[in-house]
């Protein structure tokens, strides 16, 4: 169903070319491992989960660790999701999950011990999503867009913790006495997750799987936007550069993943399909001359703004033309498919971009 894209239109040294190799920005770039490492623990979280469950033999406990399970499962997702949206993609901190997977293969070890290695690594995991969001919020308004739905993981995983510590509780009790803890804690494990709840706040789901390729692309187009309005309300040079730098990678990554994935399937259905290719050449252009100029100088600014109200007409025509063909033409499971393959394809654009400036 997916026509066949051969335009050459744009370039593929677009993708690590000169202007995104300005990995200047060592602090967004610390954040992208932090994320990574993020990401690997949540795996191994899932790995933790799927191996003790089998063991327990309380239904009660089972039940509740199989909803942690499919939290976790679908926090990955959600996970995958935000790093795509937060543009950087970086390798996990070696080693640094060592000691949690020697827990999990230690035959020595009993169940106590090893729920016990689990709750650690759980909350290790808390801390590294309470400090990107609090880092986040020192970086800019474009990365606490990106990285919001890291509040819905955080919030569960302090839920999760609290379930842990009271399956430690039951399990402890029996280990040293061959009797049942008291069933009263599965209460206060409830009072404390609606306590929690009352922090989160209105938590945002977003997941691959449930998104469709018209929302997809429209967080990246707020991200842009975003990223307009920090360049043009900062009078800081570093500043300006650094939003600067994200805006060219978010806009290269973007293009090029709707170039692949988007374009190709909506042309049947949508007359000036060419146009949009046309439009992000010029784009393209506009920001290499742009890379050239002082963030200073007033040229910079001017060139700015006239890149913006391109976008923007750009955006403006993708939204509400090229959207309007994908929804009277796809079902809602292409819709989703097709968002599954443009982040996918930002995903791995966005692993070349880095190995190139790296
Ligand atoms: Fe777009
Ligand atoms: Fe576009």
């Amino acid at each position: 169903m997916y026509l066949k894209h051969n335009h050459g239109k744009i370039p593929s040294e677009s993708i690590g070319g000169e202007m995104l190799k300005t990995f200047d920005d060592l602090k967004r770039v610390a954040m992208a491992v932090k994320l990574a490492d993020m990401r690997e623990t949540q795996n191994l979280l899932i790995a933790f989960d799927q191996k003790l469950l089998p063991q327990f033999a309380d239904q009660e406990i089972r039940n509740r660790f199989e909803d942690i399970l499919q939290d976790d499962q679908k926090n990955l997702s959600i996970l995958d999701t935000l790093i795509v949206q937060y543009g950087i993609q970086a390798q996990p901190t070696q080693n640094m999950l060592d000691q949690a997977h020697g827990s999990l293969d230690n035959a020595e070890l009993n169940l106590y011990q090893k729920v016990g290695a689990l709750e650690l690594l759980k909350h290790q995991q808390v801390m590294n999503g309470l400090i990107i969001h609090k880092a986040a919020q020192k970086v800019g308004a474009d990365v606490i867009a990106a990285i919001g739905p890291i509040n819905t993981i955080n919030f569960e995983n302090r839920a999760h913790q609290e379930q842990l510590k009271a399956i430690l509780e039951v399990l402890g009790v029996l280990e040293l006495t061959g009797e049942e803890a008291d069933q009263g804690f599965w209460a206060r494990v409830q009072d404390a997750v609606a306590a929690l709840s009352g922090v989160a706040g209105n938590v945002l789901h977003l997941s691959t799987q449930d998104i469709k390729v018209q929302d997809a692309i429209s967080l990246d187009h707020r991200k842009v936007e975003t990223l307009f309005k920090q360049i043009e309300d900062s009078e800081d040079p570093a500043k300006i550069r650094e939003f600067f730098a994200q805006l060219c990678r978010d806009l290269s990554i973007h293009a090029e993943a709707e170039e692949e994935t988007v374009y190709p399937a909506v042309r049947a259905y949508y007359a000036d399909t060419q146009e949009l290719y046309s439009e992000q050449a010029e784009a393209k252009l506009m920001l290499k001359n742009l890379q050239a100029l002082n963030p200073s100088t007033v040229e910079f600014k001017v060139q700015i703004r006239n890149l913006k109200d391109a976008i923007q007409a750009h955006v403006q025509q993708e939204e509400g033309e090229m959207f309007p063909a994908i929804r009277g033409n796809f079902d809602e499971a292409s819709q989703q498919q097709l968002a599954v393959r443009f982040n996918s394809a930002k995903e791995r654009l966005q692993k070349q971009q880095m190995a190139h400036s790296a």
